[in-house]
Formats: structure tokens, sequence, C-alpha cells
């Protein structure tokens, strides 16, 4: 009976974890509608731009999606695209069309997620060619696999696997013609927080033994011991979401010391109000203009409770501690 009731309530934690996915979506989808950068292809996976969010909420993704991104195009640009990446807990996300259209594809792009979250992710692809087009059109023979769990182009690819199972993960990227040895980035957004601290050190400590050359990017929650962390996890239980990772979310050296102690040279972490001040000045003066912000406090409040941590290794010395804010 214990067992069984165990069962149940990881079962019900996994999809409260799933259901982070259309939250994460769905408020990019809101704020692109606002303009604060342009998704053309976000509203074929979230077709309504929902209820309005506050505008705090809508910078705090701009910060988030322009942070990452610009760690992600300057890693890409570092190699010359010689290189793979893989998301990990992709979501819906839509970086792989927009690499597409910038010239600025690697030779692979890895997804995987949770199969649910992959054969939704698949159907939409399947069923919407503004999604399928750019796929084929960067693949060369005439197999191109897609059937509802998972997806392999030749440079596109999207893995259903649970990140906690490493053997399993491993076992399908290989089937994918992930390459080792070649130069790569590994990108979680939103996605460790989710797993104990001990799984995404065993994750983080897989990538660094798997791949010679790579970076991680991690985008989460930071500085969560004070009380304004306190309200962040408070709410997310209330949906049922437990932060298992919570602990490792306590400070920017917390954020390093995952990856510093799991095999990699180098981390860097900076939370997200020194990430707004250090992207280009004039762009966050275009969307600062966007809606009126009442309370400027509050905006500084959220964003010093995210952050993004990147670490490295090196072994070609193909100059990844130049990749930065
Ligand atoms: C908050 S969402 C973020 C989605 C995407 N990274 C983004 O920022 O738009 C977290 C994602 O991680 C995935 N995820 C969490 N734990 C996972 C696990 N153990 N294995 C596979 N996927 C996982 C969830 O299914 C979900 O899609």
């Amino acid at each position: 009976m214990a067992t069984r009731k165990a069962f149940t309530d990881s079962d019900t934690a996994d999809e409260a974890v799933r259901t982070t996915c259309d939250d994460a979506s769905v408020c990019k989808r809101f704020a692109t509608s606002k303009g604060y950068w342009k998704d053309p292809y976000i509203q074929y996976f979230v077709r309504q731009t929902g209820e309005r969010k506050a505008p705090e909420i809508n910078r705090g993704y701009y910060a988030r999606v322009r942070g990452v991104s610009h760690l992600l195009d300057a890693f890409l640009r570092q190699m010359a695209c010689n290189c793979q990446v893989i998301n990990l807990g992709a979501g819906l996300d839509t970086t792989f069309w927009r690499l597409k259209d910038e010239n600025l594809l690697p030779k692979k792009y890895f997804e995987v997620d949770f199969p649910m979250i992959v054969a939704r992710k698949i159907h939409n692809i399947k069923t919407k060619p503004p999604l399928s087009k750019p796929i084929v059109e960067t693949h060369s023979t005439d197999a191109l696999l897609i059937d509802g769990h998972s997806l392999d182009s030749d440079r596109y690819c999207i893995i259903g696997a649970d990140l906690r199972d490493l053997p399993g993960l491993e076992e399908k990227l290989k089937a994918f013609q992930l390459k080792p040895e070649l130069p790569t980035l590994l990108v979680s957004e939103c996605v460790l927080v989710y797993m104990t601290p001990e799984q995404s050190a065993t994750l983080a400590r897989w990538a660094a033994n798997t791949f010679p050359t790579a970076m991680f990017i991690n985008y989460e929650q930071v500085n969560m011991a004070d009380r304004f962390g306190q309200v962040m996890i408070e709410n997310l239980q209330r949906r049922q979401c437990n932060l298992a990772g919570v602990e490792v979310c306590r400070s920017l050296d917390s954020q390093k010391d995952r990856f510093l102690t799991t095999g990699w040279e180098r981390a860097d972490a900076l939370d997200m109000m020194a990430v707004y001040s250090a992207l280009p000045q004039d762009d966050v003066a275009r969307i600062e203009q966007l809606e009126f912000l009442d309370e400027r406090e509050l905006l500084q409040q959220l964003l010093q409770h995210y952050s993004i941590c990147w670490a490295t290794k090196d072994q070609l010395k193909l100059g990844l501690s130049g990749v930065s804010f």
C-alpha cells in the first residue's frame, strides 16, 4: 500500500512539473504579443494570447529570454556553429526556429523533455507547416523520423526521456547521433529546480564526464532563503509544485558550486537584475516604454530572485571562458 501511495505521489509531482511548461509558454506568448521580443513561432504552440500578465512578469521573461539567448548565441558564434546544443527540459521552446532564421544553427540541436510533453510538441510540429517546413528544409535525406515520441532530422532532434534517468537519456541521445567529442552546449531553463540536488549534480557530472569541451547554461531561482523566496515557494506548493532542488537556489555561490564540484573547470553566475543591466540598454529602454510599471521595487525583487549560472570546460582550448556578458 505504501509503495502504491509513493508511486501516486511522485506521479502527481511529475504532472505538476509538466504543467510548468505551459506556464512558461503562456507567459512568453503574452510578452511577445506586447512586443517585448519577436517570436513568430510561439503562436503555433500557444494559440491564445491569454490573460494579461503584470508588467514586471513581462520584463522578467524579457530578461530571461534575452539573457539566455545572449550566452547561447555567443557560444554558437565562438564555435562558428561547429557544435551541438542540448536543451534539457525544453518544453515548447522555439529556439530551433529562431536559430534557423538567423543562420545560427549548430550541427545538431537536441531537445529533451518528458515523453508526454514531447508528444504534444511533435503533434504541433506535424500539423503546422510553419513549424515543419524549416525542419524539412534542413534535412537532406528522405528518412525523417517522426513518431509520437521522438523526432529526428539532420539538424533537429526531440527526445522523450526523464533527466533523472541518465543511462536512458544517454542511450537515446547516442541513438540519434549525439557526438561527445563535438563542443557541446547544455541549456536548462527553470528545470533543475524540480530535481533534488543529488539528481541535478548527477546530471551535471554526467555532462562534464561525457563532453570534454562544453558549456552549461542554467537559468533558475536564487536567493530563495529570504522572505520573498519563501513566498515564491509557497505559491508553487499551493499548486502541488514542489521545488525539490531549492537548496541549490540559496545563493549565486551555491549555484556555481553545483558545477565546480562535478567536474566543470569554471563557473560564473549573475542574478537577473545584473543581467538586466548588462543587456543592450537601447533595447531595455524600448521595452520599458511598452507598459507603465508602477512598482520598480517589485521588479527589482523579482529579478534578484532569478539567476543565470554558466559553467565551462575547455579541453580543446576554444576560448569558452570568453563567452560571457
Ligand atoms: C518551467 S518548464 C520550462 C520549459 C522551457 N525550458 C522554457 O523555459 O520555456 C520546465 C520543463 O522541464 C521539464 N522537466 C522537468 N523535470 C524533468 C525531467 N526530470 N525530465 C524531463 N523533463 C523535465 C518539464 O516537463 C517542463 O517542460
